[in-house]
């Protein structure tokens, strides 16, 4: 058993709260989940509580991160080239099975969780074997498949998230699920708008948004779809001041799993590159969500965030020092900032370069800088690993 009844003084934010007890009695929680926030925690002292019951298997602990505490044991992970051609089957089955959902959705038919829930625990026993295989691939993208691809890559980060954020397996496998049917009310919106080659004129943005009045409708009717799946879904466009949608929610209405959706639905959205816009680099999308902490994103969750994905993720492009172009292809979680690169092209002459492997944590090279994919005129996917093109 997990839960535990303890002091109302070392509750902390993240505890995943089931009932508290004040001087009378056991009082359940309406809706129990994570604690938000530290006033909710003051005003329940207030309140006279004197002892909660936490689960402590739900619990989390967002706002004091230690990036140590989630370093993985390396001799305990499957090698990346055993990996990678593994997590690029199971990326390539995952699209069909999302694009069989949309499609299913798309002629009114009822959606099946359980292929769902099965690319939902491939996907979450990849990343535990070597998350850089399925993060080395999900920035190959196609464009004519956003929707099911970015309904994926949102799954994919939430899970990322959640995992760094030390959340149970089964909570990631739901995040994914949730990830997946985050946007399924677009399949209700009006087609000439959906796949409009440029951006939207605001009447149209008005009837874009209705894309989450649809999606509730469509979630009550997929079967055994969790309560977390669902937040992923209806919370994704809520901002914390009060002024997204499609309620309005503001700050603690919002739930931890709607936070962290909005931030990994923007970063997924502007690091991908449509028929009207080129993709960011993950550096600069972070840079213009920090604008966006407090108001509308979860400052801490979005430092943890930034501290999860990096400046400069696995199959993202930098420059180093000595002006060498390429690809981030291992992670280092002693030092973020030097990761393995494979570099093929040289900035200062314009030219490829033979294909080296750099490992920034035994040289004297830094990253220059993070880059978006078509500041260079170069095919970099004929780059990146073999099992992924
Ligand atoms: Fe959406």
């Amino acid at each position: 058993m997990s839960s535990k009844t303890i002091a109302i003084g070392d509750l902390k934010v993240g505890m995943f709260l089931l009932a508290f007890h004040d001087a009378k009695q056991k009082i359940a929680v309406k809706k129990p989940g994570r604690v938000p926030s530290q006033q909710v925690i003051d005003k329940l002292i207030n309140d006279g509580i004197i002892e909660v019951t936490v689960d402590f298997e739900r619990s989390t602990f967002t706002t004091k991160i230690e990036p140590a505490s989630w370093k993985r044991d390396k001799s305990k992970l499957v090698a990346f080239d055993n990996e990678i051609t593994r997590a690029h089957r199971l990326l390539k089955e995952s699209k069909a099975t999302v694009n069989k959902m949309l499609e299913n959705v798309f002629a009114e038919q009822a959606v099946d969780l359980e292929p769902i829930n099965k690319a939902a625990d491939d996907i979450v026993e990849s990343l535990s074997n070597n998350s850089d295989a399925l993060h080395s691939l999900s920035a190959l993208r196609t464009k004519d498949a956003y929707l099911a691809e970015h309904s994926l890559n949102v799954g994919v980060l939430l899970a990322t998230f959640g995992k760094y954020l030390g959340w149970p397996r089964s909570d990631l496998a739901q995040l994914i699920v949730g990830g997946i049917v985050h946007d399924i009310g677009k399949t209700r919106v009006k087609l000439e708008i959906l796949n409009k080659p440029g951006r939207l004129e605001p009447e149209e943005f008005e009837h874009m948004k209705l894309h989450q009045v649809y999606s509730k409708s469509l979630l009550n009717e997929i079967e055994n779809l969790t309560q977390m799946s669902r937040e992923v879904s209806t919370m994704h466009h809520e901002k914390l001041d009060g002024n997204g949608y499609p309620l309005g929610l503001k700050g603690e209405q919002i739930s931890e799993v709607g936070r962290m959706s909005s931030i990994v639905d923007i970063y997924d959205a502007l690091t991908a590159s449509r028929c009207y816009k080129k993709a960011m680099s993950p550096a600069a999308a972070l840079k213009i969500m920090m604008g966006l902490s407090g108001h509308h994103l979860d400052s801490e969750l979005l430092k943890a965030f930034i501290l999860c994905i990096g400046f400069y993720p696995v199959g993202s492009l930098v420059e180093l020092s000595n002006n060498l172009l390429g690809l981030v292809w291992e992670s280092n979680e002693d030092d973020m900032k030097k990761p393995l690169v494979k570099t093929f092209y040289n900035t200062q002459y314009n030219k490829y370069y033979e294909v080296k492997m750099i490992d920034l944590a035994t040289s004297n090279l830094t990253i220059k800088r993070g880059v978006n994919p078509f500041e260079y005129n170069i095919d970099i996917d004929a780059y990146r690993h073999q099992a992924a093109n």
